[in-house]
Parts: C-alpha cells; sequence; structure tokens
C-alpha cells in the first residue's frame, strides 16, 4: 500500500479526509468551525477538526451523508493558492469560497448576497497558475447551485442576492482604493478605480474569488465563491460588527444550501 498523500501547509492527508470532494473555503479559521457546526446542526451530523496550522483549519462534516470540508485559507490569493493546491492534490474537487466583500454599486444593502459569476483579476497569485488573459470564472454547475440556494433562501432573509463580477484584489486598501489607510495615499493607478468599476458594473470587491476561480478552472476542479455585504463603499467606509455578522451570516446559509443541492444531485 502506497503511504497516504500528506500535504504540509493545511497538515492534512488523504487518510483524514476521508474522500472527502467537496470543501467550503472561508477566510477566517475561526469561521471553519462556525461553519462546520452549522452544517452539523442542519444536518444532524458530526463536526470533527482536522487541523489547524497557521491560517489553515480544517473541519471534516456531512451533508446527507457526503463528506464535506471546510477549510480556511486565510486573507489573500497567496494564501488561497496553497489551500487550493494542496486539496487538490488530496482529491478535492469542488470549491465554494465563502466570505464578506464591500459593495460598490448604490443599490446593494449590507446583509445581501454577492454570488460571483467572474472576477477581474486584480491579485497576482492567479498569475502564477495561468496567464492574465485567462478568464476567472465560476464553473456553471456551482454558479447555478449557489443561485438557487439564494433564491430557495433570501426571501426569508429579507435580503436580496445579486450575480454578477467581482473586483479581486490583492490588497484591502490601496487596491481598493481606501483612502483610510495608515498613509492616506493611494497610488495614482488605483485613483478613480471605484468609480469605473461602478461604471463597468462590477458589484463589490474581495480578495480570493480570482485565484480561488482561475486556479479551479486551469485545473479541471469546480470552482465557485458567494460573499456577503458587510460594508456599502459608495455610501460609508465603517464595516459595523452588525454589518459584518448579518453579511457573514448569509454568504454561509447559502454556501452551505449550495453545497447540500451540489451533493445532492450527484450522489
Ligand atoms: N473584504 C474586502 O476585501 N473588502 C471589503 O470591503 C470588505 C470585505
Amino acid at each position: 500500500m502506497p503511504p497516504h498523500r500528506y500535504v504540509y501547509h493545511l497538515d492534512l492527508d488523504e487518510e483524514k479526509i476521508q474522500g472527502a470532494k467537496y470543501v467550503l473555503l472561508p477566510g477566517d479559521p475561526f469561521r471553519s468551525e462556525a461553519i462546520a457546526e452549522e452544517i452539523a446542526k442542519a444536518y444532524n451530523t458530526k463536526a470533527e477538526k482536522l487541523a489547524w496550522k497557521r491560517e489553515y483549519c480544517t473541519y471534516l462534516t456531512e451533508i446527507k451523508d457526503i463528506k464535506v470540508l471546510v477549510t480556511s485559507t486565510g486573507i489573500g490569493g497567496p494564501a488561497a493558492s496553497i489551500a487550493i493546491d494542496e486539496l487538490a492534490q488530496l482529491g478535492v474537487n469542488t470549491f465554494i469560497r465563502v466570505g464578506t466583500t464591500g459593495a460598490i454599486q448604490p443599490r446593494i444593502n449590507i446583509g445581501d448576497v454577492i454570488i460571483t459569476s467572474g472576477s477581474v483579476r486584480l491579485d497576482g497569485a492567479s498569475t502564477h497558475y495561468a496567464p492574465i488573459e485567462y478568464p476567472a470564472v465560476a464553473h456553471h454547475k456551482v454558479l447555478f447551485a449557489l443561485i438557487e440556494a439564494a433564491k430557495n433562501l433570501m426571501n426569508n432573509l429579507k435580503n436580496q442576492f445579486h450575480v454578477g463580477i467581482t473586483v479581486s484584489s490583492d490588497t484591502f486598501y490601496p487596491g481598493q482604493e481606501r483612502y483610510d489607510s495608515s498613509s492616506k495615499y493611494v497610488l495614482r493607478k488605483f485613483q478613480g478605480m471605484t468609480e469605473e468599476w461602478r461604471k463597468l458594473r462590477a458589484l463589490n470587491y474581495e480578495m480570493e474569488s480570482s485565484t480561488v476561480l482561475t486556479i479551479c478552472s486551469a485545473l479541471g476542479l469546480r470552482g465557485g465563491c458567494v460573499t456577503g455585504v458587510i460594508v456599502n463603499r459608495t455610501k460609508e467606509e465603517k464595516i459595523t460588527k452588525k454589518g459584518l455578522d448579518l453579511g457573514e451570516s448569509n454568504a454561509i446559509k447559502v454556501a452551505i444550501r449550495a453545497m447540500e443541492f451540489l451533493v445532492m444531485k450527484e450522489k
């Protein structure tokens, strides 16, 4: 018997993940536990912590008897790329990023959910997997599952969902044209970018989707992204705890339901 394949950064091996093919990818390691517990409660199953090394915290749980992992990626493309690559090395093939976002269209409210159909690649990590001309697009089956899930849930949640283009940037401050940074300065090449992306009908800023979607497509995997709106940049810059909790929890609900749809279709 060959030894079980081990991946260094995630501190996981094939035996530990028990053949899981599906993963939810929050950014925050503490969110891994919260999501796994929510799944365990909703589907009457267990959540088992498998590993926690640096920003990578992984839980194993089940949806309708199918193994589902929850692995945090940390913030940004380089950290996310390691998580995706190492999970793919272990045989995982379906990836849903679930996180938070800043909206740049005035009609979008805090607590709304954004399903990314494709991302503007303002990151560096994804260019190590595919040239910049290559599109960062969601896999159609994951995208449909996310939309179905949002349709199903959002009526009850009193928020709306939006599907469209996300601007995915390497930095939270200059790369998302934030002036409330330590220097208060944004490089000239980024000045005015939010208005331009808004005019080009992009919906939001976040920091990992371009990496997740590009790597998944390039490696023949299935990727998708759902984020909850925690601030609307056309109105204010301040992120509140209330906004964070609402955006985060709505996105998590949609991501879990989408995962249920995917596993049920493929059972
Ligand atoms: N995450 C981001 O990257 N940007 C925001 O504005 C909010 C969350």
